[in-house]
């Protein structure tokens, strides 16, 4: 074993797995809910709170703290070579409306949990490591999601962000000043800033790696995503006195249309062409009026991008038929991200160890079916992921679990991983 082999084994074999359970349960109490999920949707009073419960964790760990125009948090630890390029981890730390413990969440306090067992080792490595918490990847409360991660990336994405409003019409750049104003005593660093290399680890959110009974996944890539608003135009009126004939329904022409993307989706089985219309605002959304204007949000992932040409196009064909009626604009788009070799065969190296060591399989290769902050961070330094189980494929839901053995060998994988890139 090479020195930087030894000390990764050993920072991997110093993560405390009471602690990281301990460190979950604490952070799940910011926004936690009474049928055991989490509701801390980006930037509101509870993220708020929970940011500066990560900043004094941070702080206990003896890491500097430091944040970014796009209230990204840092932690960093530092390492004997400080003008190098730092590693990073993390993930984020919001949430959806209902979501679990674990979505982004893990990722964030795992990356404490490898300071933690470094600090335990006493290993002092040559780069410095940095754990990134990201603002808003959800995308639930503004869209688009990975805002952070991409602003950070791009900077000048940042400007088109700010005029997103949420449902009560506030802001995204209005909350930004509140969250920045949160914390007076966190130094402002840079966007972009040089990183060697980003790793992020994260709960499956489906059902591959449960079902092989393989507890750590090295992820190759994350699949191709498009989002749409649809609005369809037509007249309110009263339900009981209008003839049928002569109305204007902008729900009659809103659920045919979601019929048609339904069945391509299906005439599409074989591509594991993914949709969901997730999102429906009516108005007036009175029982007793003909809706007026229908809008809803299409969802659209495949790992094929091509098949998503396709799909935009026949949307978009379908929109124009209807002339003024209806309208379609598409507001994210990624194509699909594959991760580097070498960052593969590092992460494959530390989680066979973590496996092995806990008598278990062998790590498996998938692709993902979520989007994550890594996708934007694959732009910016070599960028890779490491995936564990999630009970039942569930998240995004309050039900959202991951064997605690599983939850350990993951952090025990990004140690290793984490340790090795910053000895390079
Ligand atoms: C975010 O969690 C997404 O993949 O939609
Ligand atoms: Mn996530
Ligand atoms: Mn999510
Ligand atoms: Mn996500």
């Amino acid at each position: 074993l090479s020195t930087s082999a030894t000390s990764a084994a050993q920072a991997q074999d110093h993560v405390d797995n009471a602690r990281l359970q301990a460190a979950i349960a604490a952070l799940a109490a910011f926004g936690g809910r009474p049928d055991g999920g989490v509701s801390r949707e980006t930037l509101t009073e509870v993220d708020l709170a929970s940011r500066r419960h990560l900043i004094e964790q941070a702080r206990a760990l003896g890491c500097e703290v430091m944040v970014d125009d796009c209230a990204n948090l840092f932690f960093r630890r530092a390492g004997q070579r400080n003008d190098l390029p730092p590693v990073l981890t993390g993930s984020h730390g919001d949430t959806q409306p209902v979501g679990g413990k674990l979505d982004g969440a893990y990722g964030v306090l795992a990356g404490l949990e490898v300071i933690a067992a470094l600090n335990d080792a006493g290993i002092e490595t040559i780069r410095p490591i940095e754990v990134v918490a990201w603002t808003n990847e959800e995308g639930s409360r503004f869209g688009p999601g990975t805002m952070g991660s991409s602003a950070f990336v791009e900077p000048s994405r940042l400007a088109g962000y700010l005029d997103s409003v949420d449902k009560n019409k506030v802001r995204f750049g209005d909350a930004l000043q509140t969250a920045l104003a949160s914390t007076p005593d966190v130094p402002r660093c840079a966007m972009q800033r040089p990183m060697s290399a980003c790793v992020e680890l994260h709960i499956e959110q489906g059902p591959v790696l449960e079902r092989a009974g393989i507890p750590l996944g090295v992820v190759t890539g994350i699949q191709a995503v498009r989002w749409f608003s649809v609005t369809c135009h037509g007249m309110m009126a009263h339900a009981g006195t209008t003839p049928m004939d002569e109305r204007r329904d902008a729900m009659a022409a809103a659920v045919p249309l979601a019929q048609k993307l339904y069945d391509f989706a299906a005439a599409e089985a074989a591509s594991q062409l993914r949709l969901t219309l997730g999102r429906w605002q009516v108005a007036p959304n009175s029982v007793n009026t003909i809706p007026g204007r229908v809008e809803f949000t299409v969802d659209m992932r495949c790992v094929d991008d091509s098949v998503l040409d396709r799909f935009e196009a026949f949307l978009r064909a379908e929109v124009a038929a209807a002339g003024e009626a209806m309208e379609v604009s598409r507001f994210f788009q990624r194509e699909p991200t594959h991760f580097p070799a070498p960052m593969l065969k590092l992460i494959e190296e530390a989680a066979t160890r973590a496996s092995a060591q806990a008598g278990l399989p062998a790590p498996m290769a998938l692709t993902s079916g979520a989007f994550h902050d890594a996708m934007y961070v694959a732009d910016h330094c070599p960028t890779a992921m490491i995936f564990v189980p999630s009970k039942n494929g569930i998240s995004h839901n309050a039900a959202e679990a991951t064997d605690p053995r599983d939850l350990f060998l993951g952090v025990q994988a990004l140690a290793y991983t984490v340790t090795a890139l910053a000895n390079q």
